[in-house]
């Protein structure tokens, strides 16, 4: 019995040693990883937004508890759809860019920023928007360049999925409501202005070789429990406003998504319908098993509406529930983690109809 545990102790020791690879216990070929780079907001964030000065961060109690047991700066209270993504992937997480500055590219990495917008008007000052992550990115393939040479970076960057999630703070941030930027223009030109600053991002990351991009569109906004606390007398409506932005949002993603996908040679899209998942799901909780749909799990007001989980911006008051996986938002407008692996999944795997013409494991594989 002592033979076959030192004989099994010295086999993983040199397995270990000679496996270039071991991702989650396996020993994987070496470069036969897709890298995966991510772009967006808190949907997305990692924890970048613990590494420079804002209010906009959950890197305190109760966030993370479920699965990290501490809090590492993402918006819920586990996993978020880039960690599932990863694990599906066999890659290792994808850590935050901002948390250090000696980068390993070679799995990818991630530039979200929770509150971020693809206006750099959009939280101002509190995040780092979609141009100043596409910047980081053009760093990071410069670096990678100079560190593996023109051909090796090149293969990494043109194999590599890109994830970009972006557009909803533009739209729902309590402060757009009420900013004199958002009231400068007609709805139709605000949208044509987010629409055109992610399809810019996305003709950028082309020209450094990226072709497999997962793209979002947006569920109904005006329901988020902080939207709906927004709407006067709180009588259970969702607050229209977001959801028509929303909806005129889709409508112009989609016109110009057709028109890269014919003008950018070699382009593979997986264009995951939020509208159609969140809908669907939200319309049948039971079905899903979630008990609560419209009310945060963590924060405090109507439908715990008001951004205050843990405490630390101002008022210390806050409520929070006991079972998070009853919930689908875990706090005033950010999904749990069992919303956001329910989602995840349906982005990996799901049918053309709702993630699609590729969806994420055919884009890994081609
Ligand atoms: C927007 O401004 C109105 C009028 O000043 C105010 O009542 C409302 O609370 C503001 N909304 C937000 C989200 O700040
Ligand atoms: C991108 O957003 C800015 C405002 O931040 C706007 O002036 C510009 O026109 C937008 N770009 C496109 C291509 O729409
Ligand atoms: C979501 O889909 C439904 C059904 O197709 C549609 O009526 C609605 O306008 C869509 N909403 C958004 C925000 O796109
Ligand atoms: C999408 O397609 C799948 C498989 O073809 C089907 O089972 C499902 O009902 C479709 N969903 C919707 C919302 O159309």
């Amino acid at each position: 019995m002592a033979g076959l545990l030192r004989f099994r102790f010295y086999f993983l020791l040199i397995f270990s040693a000679t496996c270039l690879n071991l991702v989650h216990g396996r020993c994987l070929p070496k470069n036969q990883h897709v890298a995966l780079f991510i772009f967006g907001y808190s949907l997305f964030d990692p924890g970048n937004n613990n590494y420079f000065n804002t209010f906009v961060r959950a890197n305190y109690w109760p966030y993370g508890e479920q699965f990290f047991k501490y809090s590492t700066g993402r918006f819920t209270d586990g996993r978020i759809i880039p960690d599932f993504i990863a694990e599906y992937a066999n890659l290792p997480l994808i850590p935050p860019y901002l948390q250090s500055i000696n980068h390993q590219f070679t799995y990818g990495v991630n530039f979200a920023s929770g509150a971020a917008g693809a206006l750099a008007e959009t939280n101002q000052g509190f995040v780092k928007d979609l141009k100043t992550q596409l910047s980081y990115f053009k760093d990071a393939e410069k670096l990678m360049r100079q560190k593996v040479g023109d051909a090796e970076a090149k293969t990494l960057f043109s194999k590599a999925v890109y994830l970009i999630s972006i557009g909803a703070n533009d739209y729902v941030s309590p402060f757009t409501v009420n900013s004199t930027f958002y009231h400068t223009f007609s709805k139709q030109e605000y949208v044509k202005m987010v629409i055109g600053n992610l399809t810019d991002t996305i003709k950028e990351i082309y020209k450094k070789g990226g072709r497999k991009f997962g793209l979002f569109n947006m569920g109904t906004l005006g329901c988020i429990p902080t939207m709906k606390a927004l709407v006067p007398g709180n009588t259970g409506a969702c607050f229209e406003e977001a959801t028509e932005l929303g909806k005129l949002h889709n409508a112009a993603l989609s016109e110009a998504l057709q028109e890269l996908e014919i003008k950018l040679v070699g382009l593979k899209l997986a264009k995951h319908d939020f509208n159609m998942s969140t809908s669907e799901r939200l319309n049948n909780p039971q079905k899903y098993s979630f008990k609560e749909v419209n009310i945060g799990c963590c924060g405090s007001g109507p439908y715990r509406g008001i951004f205050s989980c843990g405490g630390k911006r101002g008022g210390a008051e806050f409520e929070l529930c006991s079972n998070p996986s009853d919930y689908w938002y875990f706090d005033s407008s950010h999904i749990s983690e069992k919303t956001q692996k329910l989602l995840a999944e349906l982005i990996w795997s799901g049918s053309p109809n709702i993630t699609g013409p590729y969806n994420l494991k055919q884009l890994f594989e081609a």
